[in-house]
């Protein structure tokens, strides 16, 4: 018997205590609105031009797996990349499964768009990605008549057959889901009659507002949404603006680490994303919202922020879809506040890359912060202003963000901090560390082959 004998490179991130974040920096682009900007160019009549996509693993394997099903694109490079749309009914049968890799926005996504099609697909992804639940897309979707197989507990691979057409459906989401409410609409375009959504409370809308950029028509009344089939895109040129998720690493950096005066240019700073600013503000950090312009149908400013003491808070709980990927990054602002800072309602933290409670809870007693975490959020009790987090060892279990957020807790550390299992800073954040660096976050990268049989 013969074994494969798999070599991964593991990436670990090593950070020297102390300092402050100075310059300015724009952050790569929205990996939430990369994604639909592939989608919806690939599904439009012409060519749409993008600039500033999302270079990321995870746009990434959007790309490709369109590029599996015929589309032609030019790029991505420096964030420009050109799609040849094929016009809703021009996707082809891929030859392979799709591998989507770590992106739980491409399978959701992927899994709505191609439950319509007249061929069948398989979509795969990375050990993390086929640990997430899929049954919230799969559910829905079925009622549409989508042919959809899964694991018995709703996981992936997922297995989509062909379909004569779907039908619209009148649903009522369950849990505040942009990625639901997505695939559910794109699902929409291929079914007869209206697909409606209403959602529990509001959560990002980059894909309403991108179907109006590509002309299709859309209804829109409080948290519902509604389209009808059979109707087209035409291709528009489309703008990304900088990722207020990658940003808020930054604007917690700055917000805890004495002396820091830093502007985040060119930052998205739609509605339904900005629950990161407003729970720092109520925390007490200084972000002044500079230039606030619009590009490309979403609102866009330069933010500016300087170090300022910080106070526990318990966290509203509305803020919490607003802010959904902003938890690992606001639980360091939480370790570095004064007093406790509270936060419940937010189960879903639990079935992200990983189990964000846990695994932050998990890091943050690593480095002498008392958090609990909690079935549906945590309690953290601050350093307070003077305070600083220990050095150590923390576990990024192959999540990009906590690995980020771990990284800026350094800023405020009184020892070095080594954080294990990086790679993936890749998915939302090439050159992380490069960019980080620039303004003031020397961040050594130490890769090493790990072989697995
Ligand atoms: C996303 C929606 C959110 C978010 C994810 C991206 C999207 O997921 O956590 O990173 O692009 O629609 P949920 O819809 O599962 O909350």
């Amino acid at each position: 018997m013969s074994k494969n004998i798999l070599a991964t490179q593991s990436l670990s991130f090593e950070l020297a205590p102390g300092g402050a974040l100075r310059g300015e920096l724009r952050v790569p682009g929205d990996k939430s609105i990369s994604h639909r900007a592939v989608m919806l160019a690939a599904l439009a009549e012409g060519t749409t031009e993008i600039d500033g996509f999302l270079e990321g693993a995870d746009s990434l394997a959007t790309l490709a797996a369109f590029r599996a099903m015929g589309v032609a694109a030019e790029g991505p490079s420096a964030g420009r990349l050109r799609v040849h749309g094929v016009g809703l009914h021009g996707l082809r049968e891929p030859a392979q499964a799709l591998d989507l890799g770590n992106s739980g926005t491409s399978m959701r996504l992927l899994c709505g768009l191609l439950a319509g099609q007249r061929f069948a697909t398989t979509l795969i992804g990375d050990i993390s990605l086929s640990r997430r639940p899929m049954s919230r897309v799969i559910e829905p979707l079925r009622q549409m008549g989508a042919h959809i197989e899964a694991t018995p507990e709703g996981r992936a691979p997922l297995g989509l057959l062909p379909v004569e057409h779907l039908h619209g459906i009148d649903y009522a989401l369950p849990i505040a889901s942009a990625q639901v409410k997505s695939s559910l609409l794109l699902a929409g375009l291929y079914a007869q009659g209206e697909t409606c959504v209403t959602e529990p409370a509001p959560t990002r809308d980059h894909t309403e507002r991108m179907l109006g950029a590509f002309g299709y028509p859309l209804r829109r009344a409080g948290n519902r949404v509604c389209l009808s089939g059979g109707g087209r895109l035409l291709a528009t040129p489309l703008s990304i603006p900088a990722d207020l998720s990658s940003a808020a690493f930054f604007l917690v950096g700055a917000s805890i680490a004495p002396g820091s005066d830093l502007t985040l240019t060119q930052v998205g700073m739609n509605p339904t994303r900005l629950g990161v600013v407003t729970i720092l503000r109520q925390m007490g950090a200084d972000i002044a919202i500079e230039r606030p312009r619009e590009l490309g149908g979403e609102p866009v400013a330069d933010l500016r922020v300087r170090a300022a003491p910080l106070h526990g808070i318990a966290i509203p709980e509305e803020q919490v879809p607003l802010a959904i990927d902003e938890f690992p990054a606001l639980f360091i602002a939480a370790a570095c506040a004064d007093g406790e800072t509270r936060l419940s309602g937010a189960t879903e933290l639990r079935v992200k890359e990983s189990d964000r409670i846990q695994v932050m809870a998990d890091g943050l007693a690593s480095l002498g912060v008392e958090a609990e975490p909690r079935p549906d959020g945590m309690r953290i009790r601050g350093l307070g202003a003077a305070g600083l987090l220990g050095g150590g060892e923390v576990e990024a279990h192959g999540d990009h963000r906590i690995a980020m957020a771990f990284a800026i807790s350094a800023l405020r550390a009184a020892a070095p901090i080594r954080i294990a299992d990086c790679a993936n800073v890749e998915t939302s954040f090439p050159d992380f560390a490069g960019l980080a660096a620039g303004v003031g976050l020397p961040i050594t990268e130490l890769r090493e082959l790990e072989r697995s049989a």
